[in-house]
């Protein structure tokens, strides 16, 4: 066995990471409360950030670690196959009573990634089952992000998360973006422009035909591309024409469930409830990793049955509905319920979209700038021949010198803080990224 040196940063590879860069000067992370992180060099950085999109409750709250103590001492392990526990039932129930409509039957992972793999399975099984075994195609959208498993990346649309990876799964396309500056530059919440790109689905409808469609996938907002809020009325209009053509609808809301978007669910605020909706991250606002799909009655009905020792869908994970998730799950959920922390988000939606936009005064090389929710993307004019250069050096700036984390997402730079975040704060964020966007920017 060869010793291990201490503080040897060598052998961890970092993910979605210039590893080179950061082991340079590390941003490490060290401790966690509220709304805050602190550094090993003892500073209090303000997260902007819920983490990764995920700590919507905010940090280290007592009643999420002590429903995870409890539970690790009293059941550490139990088999999610032909075996079941509790609190993964009671984890269950909670997250499909906050669903909108007959999502009624939660089907547990660990991840975002996990998730959509399931539910992409789940479609398939759906349609096999019902003697329609030919729709096995999958229609994702441009710029779309849905986690990094070959199914995931070959739905989604980002471009770098791709091309290194082969020919990806057979048998997808993609609808348009429905990014348009042109149109939409400097909204807030939902551009009216867009909605009429919907109806691209019906010429991939055309060119494919129906019986061979089995999904189509979107984030009801494009999360991780920079926020891409959907246009007015584009929701609803493929949820129409998935239905007239028998194509499931799955809304991808990893990013956008549990609080995001001011409701329980992308679903709930535009009324428009999919066929199969994949969540993660703020389902235990970060403590565990947790993920899973919520599908509607009509898609488990046509799944589930058979004789007594029948399986019927040959799918799932040793960890699914892990005891540690469940707990903190629930633990999570009553945090949500008890501070209404839902409703805190879409009272929150307006001053945080006014301090946003007033970036856009102070700083003239942000380009674009696009808020829904709790949630905000800043574009900032690239440097040229050199994308990303600039949003990696103003997240690396608004740590070390400002105290503030951020996500990037090539030039763009984006806010998602937790759920809990007071004015103060959002007040404080938006000042700090615009100085940051002009230390970098001139
Ligand atoms: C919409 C969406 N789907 C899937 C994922 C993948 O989740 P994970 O990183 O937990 O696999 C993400 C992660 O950001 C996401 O935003």
């Amino acid at each position: 066995m060869s010793d291990v040196a201490p503080n040897d940063l060598g052998p961890l590879w970092m993910p979605f990471t210039p590893n080179r860069s950061f082991k340079e000067r590390p941003r490490m992370i060290t401790r966690a409360e509220g709304m805050h992180y602190y550094s090993d060099d003892g500073r209090k950085v303000l997260d902007g950030s819920a983490g990764l999109w995920c700590c919507n409750a905010g940090h280290s709250r007592q009643p999420i670690v002590e429903a995870v103590q409890k539970q690790i001492a009293e059941l550490d392990f139990a088999p999610s196959f032909q075996f079941g526990h509790p609190k993964a039932f009671e984890a269950a129930a909670r997250i499909a009573a906050l669903a909108p409509g007959d999502l009624n039957h939660v089907l547990f992972g660990n991840s975002g990634s996990e998730s959509v793999d399931s539910a992409m399975k789940i479609a398939m099984a759906y349609h096999r089952y019902r003697g329609e075994g030919t729709r096995t195609r999958f229609i994702g959208r441009e710029k779309g992000y849905h986690g990094v498993g070959f199914g995931g990346i070959s739905v989604g649309g980002m471009v770098n998360n791709r091309k290194f990876f082969g020919p990806l799964l057979a048998g997808t396309d993609h609808l348009p973006h429905t990014y348009n500056r042109a149109e939409q530059a400097f909204t807030k919440g939902e551009p009216e422009w867009g909605g009429h790109l919907a109806d691209e689905l019906e010429n991939i409808v055309a060119l494919h035909d129906a019986s061979t469609i089995a999904a189509v996938i979107v984030e009801p907002m494009a999360g991780s591309i920079g926020v891409l809020p959907p246009p007015k009325g584009y929701l609803e209009k493929l949820r129409a024409i998935c239905d007239k053509h028998g194509i499931l609808l799955i809304f991808d809301e990893v990013i956008c469930g549990f609080g995001r978007l001011g409701a329980s669910f992308a679903a709930e605020r535009y009324n428009v409830t999919p066929d199969l909706l994949t969540f993660a991250k703020g389902v235990t606002s970060g403590v565990v990793p947790m993920g899973g799909v919520i599908a509607r009655d009509h898609v488990f009905n046509a799944i589930d049955g058979g004789d007594d020792h029948e399986i019927r869908l040959f799918h799932g994970y040793t960890y699914t509905g892990h005891p540690m998730a469940s707990a903190a799950a629930i633990a999570t959920m009553n945090i949500y319920r008890d501070e209404g922390l839902f409703e805190r988000s879409a009272k929150l939606e307006r001053p945080f979209g006014d301090a946003c936009h007033a970036v856009r005064e102070k700083c003239a090389s942000v380009e674009d700038i696009r808020t829904l929710g709790l949630a905000v993307a800043f574009d900032v004019t690239p440097e040229a021949g050199k994308p990303g250069k600039r949003g990696y050096e103003i997240m690396a700036h608004l740590f070390h010198e400002e105290d503030l984390m951020v996500r990037v997402s090539g030039d763009t730079v984006c806010l998602s803080p937790p759920l809990i975040v007071e004015e103060s704060h959002i007040e404080e964020m938006t000042e700090k990224v615009a100085r940051g966007i002009n230390h970098i920017s001139v």
